[in-house]
């Protein structure tokens, strides 16, 4: 079984695709760091993630394998990741990648589950389950402003508001694989909801 989870920052995509791994013994691949890797190098090497020269030259040098850095998690390295991710020529790399993740698991692993912004739509239009996370703005912001407040990060609810209301902007407004839901998903709203009532929600839309 393949599915896609898709949605915008600090809706619980990765939570709950973490969770369906474990419940159904699939593969997990959180796409968003392929992109935060990229974005990393470019931060780390001096680059501008704006200039697609120097996100052009990271994507060539990187090793797209490693992702413990705790970097890779900082509120910078999430802007920098979505405005690496507007370039045709980041994505295509990774495009392969992602595929052969998805059809490529190995045993003892019965499929795969994606987490990202353009899964259900592009990377795996053809995955068993689709599922589309939303929620409200404030309800994201204040959700990875605990994130961050719990990880030690002098951060306040203001400025994280207005980087996620600028990350989903540049998702949902990029020319290439925008974020939006597939025709064919499962839309879910998990603002009032909690995590086990969200894996609940998705176990029985996959189940039916
Ligand atoms: O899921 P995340 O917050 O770790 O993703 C970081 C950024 O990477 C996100 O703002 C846009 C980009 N991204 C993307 O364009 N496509 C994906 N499938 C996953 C992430």
């Amino acid at each position: 079984m393949i599915i896609a989870v898709d949605g915008p920052s600090g809706v619980g995509k990765g939570t709950l695709a973490r969770t369906l791994a474990h419940h159904y013994n699939l593969a997990f691949l959180d796409t968003g760091l392929l992109y935060r890797q990229v974005a990393l190098h470019v931060l780390e090497h001096a680059g501008n993630p704006e200039n697609e020269e120097d996100v052009l030259k990271a994507v060539q040098r990187i090793d797209l394998t490693v992702f413990n850095d705790d970097n890779l998690r900082s509120e910078a390295v999430s802007q920098a990741a979505s405005q690496v991710a507007i370039y045709p020529g980041v994505r295509d790399a990774l495009f392969h990648l992602q595929r052969d993740f998805a059809k490529n698991y190995a045993s003892p692993y019965k499929g795969a589950v994606l987490d990202g912004r353009d899964i259900g739509t592009v990377i795996l239009p053809d995955a068993d389950k689709k599922i589309y996370l939303t929620a409200h703005t404030e309800v994201r912001a204040e959700r990875r402003f605990k994130e961050l407040q719990s990880r030690g990060l002098d951060v306040t609810f203001d400025k994280i508001l207005a980087d996620v209301k600028a990350r989903d902007r540049r998702d949902q407004t990029r020319v290439h694989n925008p974020l939006r839901p597939a025709s064919d998903a499962f839309v879910l709203d998990t603002s009032y909801l909690s995590r086990e009532e969200v894996l609940e929600k998705a176990i029985s839309y996959i189940e039916k």
